[in-house]
């Protein structure tokens, strides 16, 4: 296809209402809540039909039905992705739900599970690297085959990162290492699918999203090992309160003030829409300007 017509029809992709994702099929890991929810909630919105990924099978459901609710197309697939079965069956239901054709993958679905290197257990270290390293590479690879393909129509992965990947942070030596490591699968992806296949791929890095995850730990939120350990979620109170109260709060962001999951959601609906289409292999920064 020649690049006048890639533009034009990507112009006509522009046209509200059917929106920029018309038609496109989205798996969205982690999607029952947060920023992936938000994900799944904007897409919909933009005439993409998601696939709802998550390990919590009650908020999954809850959000595909108010997306269906809301006129929009959606289904719930839940479960763990670090179980091989869920992700080859999760490309498989993703597949039918789109009559063959799978558009959008995002690696969204992760927590943390914080320590300084000298206390970090292997289960914590490994846990963390199978989440976020391991899963995203197998469901990309479960999903090769709706990927490698040449049917004119647009293709994108993105891989979820954070700016402790991008940059260190102090107690989180596993998930600085594998946000850190999604980057490399992200342009391994590019380089590999985008000659023949046009798929694009990108790395999304957030700062400080208000989330679960960024929520005081006191608040009470877990997650549990598919061994049956809970692990706290949120960052502790003292901590949090000394970071974002008084004349010092969030100093070190530009803007001045944390984002949220809407803000962190449209972000990753630029990248995957005919704006981005040709922006492949980066790494975006959505962080209020955070460590430039
Ligand atoms: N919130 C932030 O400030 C921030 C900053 C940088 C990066 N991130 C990244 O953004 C992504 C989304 O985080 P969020 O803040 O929306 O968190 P969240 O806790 O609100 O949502 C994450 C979702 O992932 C799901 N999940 C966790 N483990 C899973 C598993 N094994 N299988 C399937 N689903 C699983 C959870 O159930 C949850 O619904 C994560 O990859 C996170 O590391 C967040």
């Amino acid at each position: 296809m020649s690049y006048s017509t890639r533009v034009t029809e990507a112009a006509a992709q522009l046209n509200y209402p059917k929106g920029m994702l018309n038609g496109q099929v989205a798996i969205i890991t982690g999607s029952g809540q947060g920023i992936g929810a938000e994900t799944a909630r904007l897409f919909a919105r933009e005439g993409a039909k998601v696939v709802i990924s998550d390990i919590d099978a009650e908020k999954a459901k809850k959000v595909a039905e108010e997306i269906k609710d809301q006129g929009g197309s959606a289904i719930a697939v839940p479960g763990d992705m670090l179980n091989d079965d869920y992700i080859n069956g999760l490309v498989q239901k993703a597949g039918e739900f789109g009559n063959g054709k799978i558009h959008i993958i995002i690696n969204n679905a992760g927590f943390t599970w914080d320590g300084v290197i000298h206390k970090t257990t292997d289960k914590q270290w490994d846990t963390i690297i199978a989440l976020h390293n391991t899963a995203p590479f197998k469901l990309v690879r479960a999903a090769a085959p709706y990927f490698r393909v040449k049917d004119n129509e647009p293709r994108s992965i993105v891989n979820i990162s954070s700016t402790s990947g991008l940059h260190g942070n102090a107690g989180q030596a596993n998930y600085a290492l594998a946000k850190a490591g999604v980057t490399g699968l992200t342009k391994t992806i590019a380089k590999e699918w985008g000659p023949a296949f046009g798929v694009r791929a990108n790395t999304v890095a957030f700062g400080f999203i208000l989330t679960r995850l960024t929520a005081a730990k006191e608040e009470g939120a877990f997650v549990t090992t598919p061994d049956g350990q809970k692990v706290a979620l949120g960052i502790p109170g003292a901590q949090k309160k000394a970071r974002e109260e008084g004349s010092a709060a969030f100093k070190d962001i530009p803007l001045g003030r944390p984002g949220t999951a809407t803000e962190a959601a449209s972000a990753i609906l630029a990248v995957v829409s005919p704006l981005f289409s040709y922006v492949s292999g980066q790494t975006i920064s959505v962080t209020g300007g955070r460590n430039i």
